[in-house]
């Protein structure tokens, strides 16, 4: 692309501005609030909150239990802008929408995103309620939110994918789970459209081409926010076991209430490892 401004840019310079007449905060981290990562939010000196409904080309949330609100403030001392409300490709949302505020915060200023989810556990050796950090990923989506012309200024037509999870903070991370003594894996998400959970034998393909846990987000937000060259830290709450030779029906409320409780601490990993930024 050449020097015209493209239209994702365009837009994106277009919700800025709105932003800007809302907020003077020049954020640093970017934080995604996914499941098990909502009550970070609490910990946040509130700035601003936006409803999402107000926000230029922003999308709206179908999930209800998600609010739907972008909010900045700061966090350990630190400028951030969060998202309470996260989409999903399976809602019917385009690759685009998807990531699209990812495009802001990268233009709002931040340098770091944080991420969650939660996950099915493929790993034997992984336990229901267990923390994962993503060391890496596949995507199976299906679908690229890179797909399309691309705008030479937002970053490369072939960007890097060596390392998409940054190696020092996973070792930051790390370094801070032994010292609160949280348990942590360390491996590989893969992530697949859903809505529906996985069959057995999906289970056991996923895992024999190198997954070590399934969920159904994630991934087009670090796909974007690695092309515009965001360091990226992210974490899956593994909420389910899948193994596939035992394989129990899936409980979507107990998938849930797992989450929820290992929010105590993911929060506190998230919180700790943003003092050290
Ligand atoms: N598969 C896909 N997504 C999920 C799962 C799963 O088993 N558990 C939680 N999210």
């Amino acid at each position: 692309m050449n020097n015209q401004k493209s239209d994702l840019r365009k837009k994106i310079e277009q919700t800025l501005s709105y932003i800007r007449q809302q907020t003077q905060i020049q954020p640093q981290i970017g934080i995604v609030l996914g499941t098990g990562l909502g009550a970070l939010v609490k910990e946040v000196e509130i700035e601003k909150e936006l409803s999402y409904r107000d926000v230029p080309h922003f999308p709206i949330s179908t999930v209800e239990t998600h609010a739907g609100k972008l909010i900045t403030g700061h966090l350990s001392g630190k400028p951030v802008v969060a998202m309470q409300g996260r989409f999903h490709f399976y809602e019917g949302y385009s690759m685009h929408q998807i990531t699209f505020p990812i495009r802001l915060m990268k233009f709002m200023g931040i340098s770091t995103l944080l991420i969650s989810n939660a996950a099915g556990g493929m790993n034997p050796l992984y336990r229901k309620g267990d923390m994962m950090i993503m060391d890496d990923h596949i995507n199976l989506l299906g679908d690229n939110p890179l797909i399309g012309p691309n705008d030479d200024n937002l970053g490369p037509r072939f960007p890097d994918m060596s390392e998409p999870y940054s190696k020092r903070l996973i070792d930051l991370a790390e370094q801070i789970a032994l010292e609160e003594k949280i348990k942590v894996q360390r491996g590989v998400y893969i992530a697949v459209s859903g809505p529906n959970l996985e069959t057995r034998a999906e289970y056991r393909f996923l895992r024999s081409v190198g997954g070590d846990v399934v969920g159904m987000s994630t991934v087009p937000e670090v796909i974007v926010a690695r092309h515009m060259d965001i360091e990226v830290f992210g974490v899956s709450i593994i909420t389910d076991e899948c193994f596939p030779d035992a394989l129990q029906p899936a409980d979507v409320s107990d998938i849930i209430k797992t989450a929820n409780e290992a929010q105590p601490r993911l929060t506190l990993l998230m919180k700790r490892l943003v003092e050290k930024l």
